[in-house]
């Protein structure tokens, strides 16, 4: 089966830090991502998110973009140090104006809003106040939801609290490879928390300030780990309680799971989790966000030869795994990516099956997918990316057949539409169907966007 459900969403997603620059103009704050990104030897290249793809700037290009592909939805984030510069207090009404635009060129073209409310970038105010290891940063989370309702809950489809909490944890606040580049793993499970109880009051916040057709959602990377052999059982075990079940079991069951807890206390007590946070953390949702790159594998290790460290995630100064000392991440087999990230659909297919079996009722959303090769301009200008294009026919194929065996999935979201800021890796990592020219801004359909709008205009994967 290649055609997909009547009224399934199409759409492509971007984030602000990656696409917006204009870093600090019209009162727009500095978030934890421009501090990162200004000190050397953090992101590849020296580059930094300041111009990104000058998207501030060409709003209504980029619309008519997204127009021409024919999406029904698209997926943004909202700089939270755009519209409250300091994470608390005043909002800022020119950055608010510039979303508030943005969401009518979208509606005005017929294309449903999805908003991410955080992809990243938290005011830098606020991780001089602790950030997410911080238990305020929750409270202060929940609030700048509530303007965001209050100012665009009357047009947005979709909210999406959170961005990838995985990554704000772990890379952020353990292994250091993303801002605010620490690496102490007891804060990053009090991240891990704060992030799960930020998500909940907010999505409170939402209900009380959107409209109430609007959906209410997250995105999750969820890791689907498998195991070497059936001996690393319990290595697949412990790399999903961190990755996986560390959020989806207080966001969707009101619970910690109790071997997570066990599996850290070497590191951490969790007596930052108070009575009442982990129902608080428990919101119904309308649709869960799910991104999905590639599976994970892992191997008990035997503690003789050199552990391998191949999550995909980058080597930091120290872990994202915490407490996963005797887990090994093996190197799966290609091909690869420009990222090094194996190509594996079926785990794609394997994730939806497991989130349909262990949550049934709760539709699913692909709110990222896609891949990064090296493109190369041709002589006549066009840029040939059949691999992207594969890369994409397996992944939907994959959502076919996921929704073959009854899974629930209502969308998809290409990653993404246009290359921009790979956060540590730049701009030399280009995940975009359409091109942007790091010179002159020009943009440039690949030719994997012109595939993408067959597939969206017909509603099936060309033979
Ligand atoms: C995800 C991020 C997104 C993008 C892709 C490649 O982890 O959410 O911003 O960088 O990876």
């Amino acid at each position: 089966m290649t055609t997909f459900p009547e009224n399934f969403l199409w759409g492509t997603a971007t984030a602000a830090y990656q696409v917006e620059g204009a870093w600090n103009e019209a009162g727009r704050g500095p978030s934890i991502w421009d501090t990162f990104s200004h000190t050397p030897g953090r992101v590849a290249g020296g580059d930094t998110g300041d111009v990104a793809c000058d998207h501030y700037h060409r709003l209504e290009e980029d619309l008519d973009i997204l127009a021409a592909l024919g999406v029904g939805a698209y997926r943004f984030s909202i700089s939270w140090p755009r519209v409250q510069p300091c994470g608390s207090g005043p909002v800022n009404a020119p950055g608010l104006d510039f979303y508030s635009r943005l969401v009518d060129g979208l509606l005005a073209r017929d294309i449903a809003p999805v908003a991410t409310l955080y992809h990243w970038d938290l005011p830098q105010e606020l991780e001089d106040a602790g950030g997410w290891p911080h238990r305020d940063t929750a409270r202060r989370f929940a609030e700048y939801a509530r303007h965001m309702g209050d100012a665009l809950g009357d047009r947005v489809h979709t909210w999406i609290t959170l961005n990838e909490p995985w990554c704000s944890a772990y890379l952020g606040y353990a292994s250091g490879v993303h801002a605010p580049a620490r690496t102490e793993p007891a804060a990053a499970l009090a991240a891990v928390h704060h992030l799960n109880l930020g998500h909940g009051l907010a999505v409170q916040a939402l209900r009380t300030t959107a409209a109430a057709a609007a959906q209410m959602s997250v995105t999750l990377n969820l890791h689907h780990v498998r195991g070497v052999s059936e001996r690393d059982a319990d290595a697949v075990r412990r790399a999903d309680a961190l990755a996986n079940r560390a959020f989806l079991g207080p966001m969707l069951e009101g619970a910690y799971p109790r071997d997570l807890i066990a599996d850290t206390a070497s590191v951490t007590d969790w007596s930052f989790v108070r009575d009442g946070d982990e129902a608080a953390a428990c919101q119904p949702l309308d649709v869960l966000g799910v991104n999905y790159y590639n599976p994970t594998l892992v191997r008990q290790w035997d503690g003789s030869a050199r552990r391998e460290t191949a999550d995909g995630h980058q080597d930091g100064a120290a872990s994202p795994w915490i407490a996963c000392e005797e887990v090994e991440f093996v190197r799966q087999p290609g091909p690869y990516t420009e990222m090094g990230w194996n190509i594996d659909e079926t785990g794609l297919t394997e994730l939806l099956l497991r989130l349909h079996r262990d949550h049934p009722g709760l539709p699913l959303m692909i709110t990222e997918n896609g891949a990064a090769f090296a493109d190369v301009v041709d002589a006549d200008g066009r840029v040939r990316d059949e691999r992207r294009v594969d890369y994409l026919r397996r992944h939907l194929t994959a959502v076919t057949e996921a929704i073959a065996a009854g899974a629930d999935v209502r969308g998809y979201f290409v990653w993404s539409l246009m290359d921009n800021f790979e956060w540590a890796h730049g701009y030399a990592k280009r995940f975009g169907i359409v091109r942007v020219d790091r010179d002159t801004m020009e943009r440039t359909w690949k030719d994997s966007a012109h595939w993408y709008r067959e597939v969206v205009a017909t509603g099936k994967l060309p033979s």
